[in-house]
């Protein structure tokens, strides 16, 4: 019992884990600070005009801004974003719009994509303020032309790979082809020269990494860098990018 635990502490996602802790205490950022210019009540308020859909998973609790902002402020963290120069940031998938709001008070300018599947998402990102393109990503689909290009491309908790589910209940995910096409429109048309794609994925049901060993050596083989549940790659096939950037102003 003891041994497994001494395992479990010394596996290389538990180091990433600490490390990330560690990084993150060296530049504390106050959610208190933050949730006090959101109105709560609004976002229940919301929440009522815009109920859950049948069948809807309700994990997602949006309306618990006292989660979300501590999920998005590590998020803020783990980039280095309460640190560095204004950037131009577009997230994919970007939902209620919590990450982009953050980014927003650290003085960048953020851009979200969205399908309209989910009208409590509309209302929130009215609420927060947060530009928002409707549109949805495809497997080996252009995305849609979006006029420049951005410092900083995030997709977080991302499920556009998700094409179906299996009879099983497990889904049929893009292919490698299928992320070599995403990762390389997302470099050529949407990041600057020093820009930075982020993907963060949930685990899978049975509790795994997303990054299976073939996953994970293709993302490698792509240039990511991978900590934990997050790829990070930079708009430059032949360079590794760092989560804290050297123009972070430190
Ligand atoms: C699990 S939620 C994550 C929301 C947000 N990024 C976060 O982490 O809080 C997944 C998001 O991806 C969006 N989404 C789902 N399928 C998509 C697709 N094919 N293209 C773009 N976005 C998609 C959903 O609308 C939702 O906002």
């Amino acid at each position: 019992m003891l041994s497994q635990k001494f395992q479990k502490l010394f596996t290389r996602d538990a180091a990433e884990s600490l490390w990330e802790h560690v990084c993150r205490w060296s530049h504390p950022v106050s959610s208190r600070r933050i949730l006090a210019t959101i109105d709560k009540a609004e976002l229940v308020r919301l929440r009522e005009h815009y109920p859950y859909r049948p069948n809807a998973r309700k994990i997602n609790a949006y309306e618990d801004a006292n989660y979300w902002v501590g999920v998005n402020v590590k998020r803020v963290q783990d980039l280095w974003l309460d640190r560095s120069r204004p950037l131009d940031i577009l997230d994919l998938g970007c939902g209620p719009g919590y990450f982009l709001y953050l980014c927003r008070m650290f003085g960048h300018n953020g851009l979200g994509l969205d399908p309209d599947d989910e009208p409590f998402f509309r209302g929130t990102t009215k609420f927060f303020g947060v530009s928002r393109v409707v549109g949805r990503i495809n497997p080996q689909a252009l995305l849609p032309d979006l006029g420049k290009k951005f410092d900083l491309v995030t997709a977080h908790r991302v499920c556009f790979h998700r094409i179906a589910r299996r009879e099983n209940g497990e889904w049929l995910e893009w292919t490698e082809a299928d992320w070599k096409f995403f990762i390389n429109d997302v470099r050529t048309r949407f990041l600057k020269p020093d820009g930075r794609l982020l993907l963060e994925f949930n685990r899978r049901a049975d509790g795994s990494s997303f990054f299976t060993p073939e996953l994970r050596t293709f993302f490698e083989s792509q240039g990511a860098r991978i900590v934990r549940w997050k790829a990070l790659l930079a708009a430059n096939p032949a360079e590794r990018p760092r989560f804290k950037t050297r123009s972070g102003g430190l």
